[in-house]
């Protein structure tokens, strides 16, 4: 019975996100299957898009994305020079996940940033100074995002906000950029000055 349900599962994953199953084949990981809590991946495309829109001098950035899950964002990002890469998530299993993914992409070479798996409450884990990217494909709702957005404050913050489903929390922030389309619709928002 199990076997069937994972095997629906896996062409369920191959029809919905064949970009994300060529990143496993490319990487040895395993980023595709959302089979567990809330986890589903961004595409990478999505992701891609959006970094390439980002005004931020990546080598002194640090990028976070909250709720990491498997780690697909996280090592997507490594392929650029930020200064790190952190992924929060508070899923153990999950977390296991992305660091053998971690390792999986470190043997085939992918990385070119540092990368950082915490398991924990994204929304609660201290934040380093200095000029941040802050990665959201709806972690949590409204009642948590607001007052985690808050004390990451800083002039130089940018969120990368992936199918924004509580676009209202951010009313007075500036759009810097957006593109994609429901529901892959994504924007870059800096914080009201
Ligand atoms: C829609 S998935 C996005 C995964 C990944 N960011 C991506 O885009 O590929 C949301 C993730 O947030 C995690 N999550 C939810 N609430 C969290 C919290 N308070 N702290 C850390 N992770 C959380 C879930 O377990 C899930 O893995």
């Amino acid at each position: 019975m199990f076997e069937l349900v994972n095997e629906y599962r896996r062409r369920r994953t191959l029809e919905k996100h064949p970009e994300g199953v060529a990143f496993d084949a490319q990487w040895g990981t395993e980023t595709s299957a959302f089979d567990w809590g809330n986890y589903e991946p961004s595409r990478p495309s999505v992701v891609a898009a959006a970094l390439d829109a980002l005004d931020v001098d990546v080598p002194n950035t640090t990028f976070v994305d909250w709720g990491a899950g498997k780690g697909r964002v996280a090592l997507l990002a490594s392929q650029r020079p930020f200064f790190r890469v952190i992924g929060v998530e508070h899923d153990a299993m999950l977390h296991k996940i992305a660091e053998e993914n971690l390792a999986a992409f470190d043997a085939r070479g992918g990385r070119q940033a540092p990368v950082y798996f915490f398991r924990g409450d994204a929304s609660r884990q201290p934040l380093p100074d200095g000029p941040l990217v802050l990665y959201l494909y709806n972690p949590f709702g409204p009642d948590v995002l607001v007052p985690a957005l808050q004390r990451a404050l800083r002039s130089d913050l940018r969120v990368i906000y992936v199918n924004p489903l509580e676009e209202l929390v951010f009313t007075r922030w500036s759009v810097l950029a957006s593109g994609g389309e429901k529901p892959w619709a994504w924007r870059i928002y800096a914080p009201p000055e």
